[in-house]
C-alpha cells in the first residue's frame, strides 16, 4: 500500500511570516499519520523551517539543486548544502526548470543522481504540454520523461524516487486535469514502470500536481494510481493546503 504524500511547493513565493504560519497551522492540524506531508519553501527560507520543524512530522523539500557537490557555480546549491539544512526530498526537472532553466532530461538526470549520492529523495516531475496533449503525443513525451532518468538507474536507484505528473498545462492555469485525465496518464506511468519491475510499479508514489485545489483535492487522490500530490498556489494558504492534506488521510 502506497502512503499518499502531499508536498507544497511555494515556488518563489513566501515569507518568514507564512512559514512561521503554515507551520504552526500544521502542527495544530491533527493530520492523519496516514498521510505524508512536506512543504517545500525557497532556498532562503531553509534554515528557519529546519528549525520550526524540528520535532515535526511535516518533511523539508527543496526544489531544485545543482548536480555537482561544490565549486565555481555562483548561484547554485548542492545537494549536501541541502541536507545541512535538514532537506530530505528534492523537486527535479520542474516544468518551469525545464521551460526557463534549459534543464533537459540529461540535466534531469544529473540532478536525480546527485540527490540520491546525498540520501535524498529526488521527486522527478514530468508532464506535456497543451500543445503535446492537443497533438495526442502526452505517451511519448511522459514516457520518454521517464526512461530518460529510469533506464540510467540501478533497481536500488528506481525504487528510491518519486513521480509528479504535472501536465503544464494545468500548472498555475486554474484548469485542472480531469480525475480521469490524470488517473490515465498515471496508469500509464505505473504500467510502464510494472513492466520494468513489478514491484517498482506497485510501490512507485505517483503524485498529481497541476490546479489541485481543497475542492478538487478529494475526486482526484480516490483514484486508484493518483498517490498523492504537488501543490503549488493552494500551498501558499494554510487553510487550503491543510484541506488538501485531510483529503488524502
Ligand atoms: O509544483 C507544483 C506546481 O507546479 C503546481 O502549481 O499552482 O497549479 O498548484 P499549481
Amino acid at each position: 500500500m502506497r502512503k499518499p504524500l502531499i508536498a507544497g511547493n511555494w515556488k518563489m513565493n513566501g515569507s518568514p511570516e507564512l512559514l512561521e504560519t503554515m507551520t504552526q497551522s500544521l502542527a495544530s492540524a491533527q493530520i492523519s499519520s496516514s498521510v505524508d506531508v512536506a512543504i517545500i519553501p525557497p532556498f532562503t527560507l531553509l534554515t528557519s523551517a529546519q528549525g520550526l520543524l524540528a520535532d515535526s512530522p511535516v518533511a523539508l523539500g527543496a526544489q531544485t539543486l545543482h548536480p555537482e557537490s561544490s565549486g565555481a557555480y555562483t548561484g547554485e546549491i548542492s545537494a549536501s548544502m541541502l541536507v545541512q539544512c535538514g532537506v530530505t526530498c528534492v523537486l527535479v526537472g520542474h516544468s518551469e526548470r525545464r521551460t526557463l532553466f534549459g534543464e533537459d532530461d540529461q540535466a534531469v538526470l544529473a540532478r536525480v543522481r546527485a540527490a540520491l549520492a546525498a540520501g535524498l529523495t529526488p521527486v522527478l516531475c514530468i508532464g506535456e504540454t497543451l500543445e503535446e496533449r492537443e497533438a495526442d503525443r502526452v505517451e511519448s513525451v511522459v514516457l520518454g520523461q521517464v526512461s530518460a532518468v529510469f533506464d540510467a538507474l540501478s533497481a536500488e536507484e528506481r525504487s528510491q524516487l518519486v513521480i509528479a505528473y504535472e501536465p503544464v498545462w494545468a500548472i498555475g492555469t486554474g484548469r485542472t486535469a480531469t480525475p480521469d485525465q490524470a488517473q490515465q496518464v498515471h496508469a500509464m506511468i505505473r504500467a510502464w514502470l510494472s513492466d520494468k519491475d513489478p514491484a517498482l510499479g506497485e510501490g512507485m508514489r505517483l503524485l498529481y500536481g497541476g490546479s489541485m485545489k481543497a475542492d478538487n483535492a478529494a475526486d482526484l487522490l480516490s483514484r486508484p494510481d493518483i498517490d498523492g500530490g504537488l501543490i503549488g498556489g493552494a500551498s501558499l494558504k494554510p487553510d487550503d493546503f491543510i484541506a488538501i492534506c485531510h483529503a488524502a488521510g
